[in-house]
């Protein structure tokens, strides 16, 4: 894997118009070289001024959306219009915004599931876009947005998850970490995140400063920094972080 790209943004709102800018010119990599676009969004709430920006008219005429597929890198499992899902704050920032055909969009099946029916289904999904089999490698993703948490969790890949070891699944489910809010998740696994062109990690806040050292510093394992373990074989990792989050940062971002 290619040394990981560190993008310090002043703040929050320079942060989200890089990401804009990142996932525009990954889309028309993807369209040129490939005729399409797959796109996987990051839950949480760092994301919301990415996905407005992405949407602001300039920026959404500059992305093909008639070629670019839609997925979630995890949700919590709870109803597409829930106030903690994943789904809903992509649709009411994005997905309602810019002129996405519904049919572009590829939700997790979280009404009526278990969080492991849920799982299981997202994963056919993906098997069914990609024309796969259970057997075959997994999915190549264009870009992959990821956020990180305060414990250093990444989708819904927490400290010392079972998750963490779901190394043939494609999406698995997760109990609740111990950040909010607490709900079972769904989460595609390392192996796919792992298979992406590019992974793009939206960093921001004093809380996630010392989060984003250990990432950085390879201060511990993936089960205790489960982002740790997100490494593409051939695919680029850039962070977009903000001052705030890069405080305990050395200058360059990377140890000396
Ligand atoms: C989720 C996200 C999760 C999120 C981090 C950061 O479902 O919560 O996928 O991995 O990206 O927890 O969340 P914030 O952006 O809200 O800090």
């Amino acid at each position: 894997m290619a040394a990981p790209g560190l993008i310090r943004c002043k703040d929050s709102d320079a942060l989200a118009v890089e990401a804009a800018g990142l996932v525009i010119r990954c889309e028309q990599e993807a369209v040129r070289d490939r005729g399409r676009f797959t796109l996987v969004l990051a839950g949480g709430s760092t994301p919301e001024k990415t996905y407005g920006a992405l949407a602001e008219p300039d920026r959404a005429r500059a992305v093909d959306w008639s070629k670019t597929f839609v997925f979630f890198g995890d949700e919590r499992l709870v109803p597409p219009d829930h106030a903690w899902s994943n789904f809903a704050m992509a649709h009411r920032t994005l997905l309602a915004q810019a002129p996405v055909p519904a049919s572009h969009v590829f939700a997790v099946p979280t009404v009526g599931n278990t969080a492991a029916e849920a799982a299981a289904a997202y994963a056919e999904t993906l098997r069914r876009f990609f024309s796969a089999t259970a057997n075959d490698p997994p999915p190549r993703f264009d870009l992959i947005l990821l956020g990180l948490g305060e414990d250093g969790h990444t989708a819904s890949l927490f400290p010392g998850s079972p998750a963490l070891r779901g190394d043939d699944a494609w999406v698995t489910c997760s109990p609740p970490g111990t950040l909010p809010p607490p709900v079972d998740r769904v989460t595609m696994t390392y192996p796919v995140l792992n298979a992406a062109r590019h992974v793009a990690f939206l960093v921001a806040g004093q809380g996630k400063a010392a989060a984003l050292r250990d990432v950085f510093e390879g201060r511990a394992s993936r089960d205790v920094r489960p982002a740790v373990g997100v490494r593409p074989e051939h695919g680029t990792v850039t962070w977009l972080v903000d001052e705030d989050a890069a405080t305990l940062l050395c200058r360059s971002g990377f140890p000396a």
